[in-house]
């Protein structure tokens, strides 16, 4: 120890130091590189991770799109990564170049939920054969649903039945209606994975929709942000520890609920749901090495439809019913449409949408005003690319902001307005816009939005066909300002639901 006082320690610390910052500007070299996006000055070590504000981020990038454009870059301590903004920039990433942006960055707290080589799940997975195989499972199972007993259109219907009764047990009091929608959203995705139902107050459904709310918010914490910048941390049991707890027990739960499952599969019978789809392959690939069918990556792929599925269309519709109490005007011509197209007798189908052009609108205006996943799910290069005329090197991380899309004051007539009449044209018939991505585009555009589009439209009409809401008598009118973190949601608000 005496050696190391005086000049020796002082020239150790040196070496020591500038060792770092050469290691450090290694990592920068990226942004010396010709035409790569303009960005703030990254600080040594830290990068640009004290200059974003994780619990704010679309606020954050908004002001850093008005300093540099709409392609600017940031440095997460080693990691590059570039953000892109506006309708032209977005598409052109990930449609133009859909097989070159599309693959995922490697997050290193995946691996302490059961991510390995065989078993990457699909959200998480590289832009490769076995996220392919994955998807085009998940894909073909939703649309091939009804191999079982019920279709999933039956099932949806028979949930916002349960749900219209749910309601109707709050006799016109004021409640918070989100935690109702949970339940009904877990129904429909349960119904998808295990061919089952959970009454309301079944304990399973009410610890499965507080943990998927949970971790949501483990999302966005930098405690997060700085395990997968610098990786080596996710190695220090006390940090590994204190990440994604949620999102843990969430996996715990969901292979409990597939053990039990697992004991009435009968390999012989036609497949009830996913799960038994999902063991048939299991079955027939047994002995093939290259194959993504393992009961590992089956927890994984179920763990991910939940946490995909269940919160997004949950905090969709939370915001549609926020939206009609404030503007009760919107309500009532919804209303009108339904009773002329559907009436009283029977419950609405898929099959009226096509006849139902301004309740088509709202659902589409509520998406887009609402903006719940403002800055999408993170992009990785897999090949140098170029976007706007800038290089982003493979490898970079890419944020594609949905939200500017969303937003975007180039192609909306009111972009920060609810306004039904940006999807009608002058004869009020319903037009598709390009802007509209909030389920975002390309190859890895998200694969339940059919069935999220199905849920939307069936619980909508169902409730506006039982009742009409309202503010509660009293209480002031609540904000149509989101709760920004990974997934916005309305700021918690009551309604009154009287049957009509
Ligand atoms: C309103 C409801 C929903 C919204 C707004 C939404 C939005 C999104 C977005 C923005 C992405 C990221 C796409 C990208 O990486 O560029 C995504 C991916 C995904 N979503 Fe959804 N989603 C919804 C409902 C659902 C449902 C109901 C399911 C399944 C049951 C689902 C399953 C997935 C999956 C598996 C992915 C990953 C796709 C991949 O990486 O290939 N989502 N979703």
């Amino acid at each position: 120890m005496g050696l190391l006082t005086g000049d020796v320690l002082f020239s150790v610390v040196m070496a020591v130091v500038v060792f770092l910052l050469l290691v450090d500007l290694m990592h920068r070299r990226q942004r010396w590189a010709a035409r790569y996006p303009p960005g703030p000055v990254p600080m040594p070590g830290l990068g640009n991770l004290l200059q974003v504000d994780f619990q704010n981020l679309a606020y954050s990038f908004c002001k850093l799109r008005r300093r540099f454009g709409d392609v600017f870059s940031l440095q997460l301590a080693w990691t590059p990564v570039v953000v892109l903004n506006g309708l032209a920039t977005v598409r052109e990433a990930l449609v133009t170049h859909g097989e070159d942006t599309s693959d995922r960055p490697r997050v290193v707290t995946n691996e302490l939920m059961g991510f390995g080589s065989r078993s990457q799940g699909i959200i998480g997975a590289p832009y490769g054969p076995a996220w392919r195989e994955q998807r085009r499972f998940a894909v073909s199972t939703l649309r091939n649903f009804g191999l079982g007993k019920k279709s999933l259109e039956q099932w949806v219907t028979e949930e916002a039945s349960c749900l219209c009764d749910a309601f109707t047990n709050h006799a016109g009091h004021p409640f918070c209606p989100s935690h109702l929608l949970d339940k009904a959203v877990c129904n429909v995705i349960a119904s998808l994975i295990y061919a089952r139902r959970f009454e309301y107050d079944d304990s399973i459904v009410i610890r499965l929709t507080e943990l998927m709310v949970d971790s949501v918010k483990e999302d966005n914490g930098l405690l997060l942000q700085v395990v997968n910048s610098v990786p080596l941390l996710a190695r220090i049991p006390w940090v590994a520890a204190k990440v994604l707890p949620a999102q843990r027990s969430i996996i715990a739960l969901v292979k409990d609920l597939l053990t039990e499952h697992n004991t009435t599969w009968d390999p012989d019978q036609p497949p009830r749901d996913l799960t038994d789809a999902f063991l048939n392959e299991v079955h027939k690939a047994k002995g093939k090495l290259e194959n993504s069918f393992n009961d590992e990556n089956l927890r994984l792929v179920v763990t991910e439809l939940f946490a995909a599925g269940m919160v997004t269309t949950s905090i969709t519709m939370s915001w549609a019913l926020l939206l009609v109490i404030l503007h009760p005007d919107v309500q009532c011509r919804v209303q009108e449409e339904i009773d002329e197209v559907i009436g009283q007798g029977r419950r609405p189908e898929m099959a009226d949408q096509a006849c139902m052009p301004f309740t088509n609108a709202v659902i589409h205006e509520v998406q887009r005003f609402a903006d719940i996943v403002p800055m999408g799910v993170p992009h990785m290069t897999s090949r140098d690319t170029e976007v706007q005329g800038f290089c982003i090197p493979k490898g970079t991380i890419l944020i594609t902001s949905l939200s500017s899309v969303l937003k975007d004051e180039t192609v909306w007539e009111k972009p920060f307005h609810f306004h039904p009449g940006h999807f009608l044209d002058s004869e009020g018939r319903f037009v598709k816009r390009e802007g509209f991505m909030p389920f975002s585009a390309g190859p890895r555009t998200c694969l339940g939005e059919p069935l999220a589009r199905m849920e939307l439209f069936l619980f909508f009409t169902c409730l506006l066909q039982r009742f009409s809401f309202s503010v509660p008598h009293g209480q002031p009118r609540p904000s149509d300002r989101g709760m920004v973190s990974f997934l916005v949601a309305p700021a918690p608000y009551q309604l009154c639901a009287v049957p009509r």
